[in-house]
């Protein structure tokens, strides 16, 4: 089973940024815990803090793998065409955000991708990308 973690602009930052939100670990060593959790899953992973490189990335893996679990960042309150992306894929996507994103300012309320993906986890911290995983694994 191939599934693919995508992760939007300044997630590269995680354990750094804003850590009172995003909490103190860098998504390399929580990557690195998921993949030592889940051996049986080929579990891929990009980053991007460019729109385009993203939609590209959701492109080609969106017709090889058997999901993507995606945190498109601040694009998600943005990108029309990341929404376009993953409604012109065939594998399901999963939308994930470390932080509530319905708690923090009005225009977090907003996302492109939500009504496109099989449905949506927020506000869980980096746990949020176990449980897309797990759902994925299961389905
Ligand atoms: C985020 C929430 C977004 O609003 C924000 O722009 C991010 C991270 C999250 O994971 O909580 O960069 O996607």
């Amino acid at each position: 089973m191939r599934i693919a973690i995508i992760n939007g602009p300044n997630l590269n930052l995680l354990g750094k940024r804003e850590t009172d939100i995003y909490g103190n670990q860098s998504f390399d060593s929580y990557l690195l815990e998921l993949q030592s959790k889940y051996p049986g899953v080929e579990l891929s992973y990009f980053q991007s803090n460019v729109e385009g490189e993203l939609i590209n990335e959701i492109q080609k893996i969106g017709f090889a793998y058997d999901g993507i679990i995606l945190n498109p960042a601040g694009y998600t309150h943005t990108s029309v065409a990341l929404g376009d992306a993953i409604a012109a894929i065939k594998c399901p996507v999963i939308e994930v955000h470390i932080s509530n994103v319905h708690a923090r300012e009005e225009f977090r309320k907003l996302s492109h991708v939500s009504g496109k993906s099989v449905g949506s986890i927020f506000g869980l911290g980096l746990k949020g990308y176990e449980l897309a995983l797990r759902w994925l694994i299961d389905k």
